[in-house]
């Protein structure tokens, strides 16, 4: 593990085995950020040539590692780019999250990049971390450059209490995409529903065990406690598979809460589309079908942890969704937990059968806002890419998700849902509902009118993350190759600012 701290220590004199220094692209070439003022004055005119040389120009992204002789202490300067803005946290993040792969081995780094506000002094950390990110548990050989062991955050607040309870925040931040990134890159065989619902107990048993830490409640509901319930949609997807569904209920619910949000997760845990089965090539990262959970999962003991004044009550379903001849037929109707029939046309539409009987049971509840993430239609893949996530919903909410996003660093996008799409939902000839209608333009649409069916008219948000869970392409930034945690960081600043609006 490694420890981060704060020091207001100058980064010329600093003995760690590297210094970050941050980059600043600006219009006369590129400058060392002000944290890092005195190594701009060690080497002096030197600095210039020298920069220009090693090709450094301060663009976001670039890392270049240069030796030093006896300008500083230090033996090796790394140089991050910053992009034109060092003030923004968002490019603070993504550059310390560069610098922690740009430092292949060193015990103690010392990161001298923009931090003189407590946001800055968080992104620094929470980039650092996150871009540090690798999943090694199934690797036989261990890579032999680990993390460092002491990571020094350079700034002039080291001694002030916003910037060390900073700190403490993108620690917690930074668990929870550590736990969703991990949980989202196990294989499918050792992430089953039952194997999930164990691996979010151990997390919650970590989270609340001992004195001070946060009371948070678990309920796992098993397969036939599923059907006492009536949750058909679940029943339906996993009734193809071996492995039993689950869903599991946390409950934070703080004596000074001043609103009550319900979070819903997609929890598939494999998704080979069922009967309707997928081709090969869009099955290859199925089993991040359970980002959603492993998200709202991941936030909420996040919240708990951070004491956020929010009642939360958050459910993910879990089910596999596998080829048997147990397996949900196209044309069985099936009957959700609020008593809706639907009838099935697709069973690789198996999401919003899982989300409809989670809605209805978090919507029961009466909270005040309903919000649901999920990896739930390649539509919002392709009309968004993988980085930039889906928001649709009711107009009070989508803005103050959206908000969320931009102070988390994570960018999502309204999409609407039309009115033609509450029409065709309504299309089946045997049920209330048909879940899917194989018109294949706006799918993403369709689906979100259908989740609208179980939310009870409330207040509510769905994020359709489909491509942004698993980054199939290079780290950058602060993300990672492999799973991402997408989400997780936008649910937690969104019940952030529900704590001050509502207030
Ligand atoms: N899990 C998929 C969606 C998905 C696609 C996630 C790509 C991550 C990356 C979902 O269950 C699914 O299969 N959706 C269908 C929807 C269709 C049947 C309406 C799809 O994407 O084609
Ligand atoms: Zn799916
Ligand atoms: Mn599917």
């Amino acid at each position: 593990m490694t420890s981060y701290s704060l020091r207001s220590a100058s980064p010329a004199k600093t003995r760690a085995d590297a210094v970050v220094v941050g980059v600043v692209a600006g219009p006369e070439g590129p400058r060392l950020c002000d944290a890092a003022a005195d190594v701009t004055a060690a080497y002096g005119r030197r600095l210039r040539p020298f920069l220009s040389t090693m090709g450094v120009t301060g663009k976001a992204g670039e890392a270049v590692k240069a030796p030093t002789r006896d300008e500083v202490n230090a033996p090796l300067l790394v140089f991050v780019g910053l992009g034109e803005d060092p003030s923004d946290p968002v490019a603070v993040r993504r550059a310390a999250g560069v610098a922690a792969r740009g430092v292949a081995n060193a015990a103690s780094v010392a990161l001298a990049l923009p931090s003189d506000t407590p946001a800055l002094v968080a992104a620094v950390v929470e980039g650092h971390r996150l871009g540090g990110y690798s999943f090694t548990a199934y690797k036989s050989t261990k890579p032999e450059a680990g993390e460092p062991n002491d990571v020094v955050v350079l700034t002039p607040l080291a001694r002030r209490a916003e910037a060390v309870e900073a700190l403490e925040r993108a620690q917690v931040l930074a668990d929870a995409v550590t736990l969703a990134r991990d949980w989202v890159n196990t294989p499918p065989r050792d992430c089953t529903p039952p194997l999930l619902a164990e691996l979010v107990s151990a997390a919650h048993k970590e989270v609340t065990k001992g004195r001070g830490a946060p009371k948070v409640q678990l309920e796992v509901f098993d397969h036939e406690q599923l059907a006492d319930m009536g949750c058909g949609g679940i029943l339906s997807v996993g009734n193809s598979s071996a492995s039993p569904s689950r869903l599991v209920k946390l409950t934070w619910a703080p004596k000074d809460a001043v609103t009550h949000l319900a979070l819903v997760g997609k929890g598939v845990t494999f998704d080979s589309g069922g009967l309707t089965i997928k081709p090969s090539s869009s099955m290859l990262n199925m089993k991040g079908d359970m980002a959603g959970a492993a998200s709202v999962v991941a936030a909420t003991l996040a919240i708990a942890r951070l004491g956020l004044p929010v009642k939360v009550t958050a459910y993910a379903p879990m089910a596999e969704n596998m080829v048997s001849g147990t397996a949900t037929r196209p044309g069985d109707v099936i009957t959700m937990r609020n008593g809706t029939t639907v009838e099935i046309a697709n069973t690789d539409a198996e999401g919003r059968m899982l989300l409809g009987d989670a809605l209805a049971l978090a919507v029961e509840e009466g909270p005040d806002v309903v919000v649901d993430i999920a990896t739930l239609t390649g539509h919002m893949q392709l009309a968004l890419g993988d980085k930039v996530g889906a928001v649709m919903g009711t107009d009070d909410q989508v803005p103050a998700v959206l908000a969320a996003g931009v102070a988390a660093g994570e960018q999502h996008w309204h999409m609407p849902i039309p009115e033609e799409m509450a029409e065709r939902i309504s299309t089946s000839k045997v049920a209330d509902l048909l879940q899917h209608d194989w018109v294949r333009w706006g799918g993403g649409l369709y689906a979100s009118a259908f989740l609208r069916e179980f939310t009870g008219g409330l207040p509510w948000a769905h994020l359709d993350i489909a491509g942004k869970e698993i980054n199939t392409g290079s780290p950058y930034g602060h993300v990672p190759a492999g799973a991402t945690g997408f989400g997780v960081t936008t649910l937690v600043e969104y019940a952030r600012s529900l704590a001050t609006s509502a207030g």
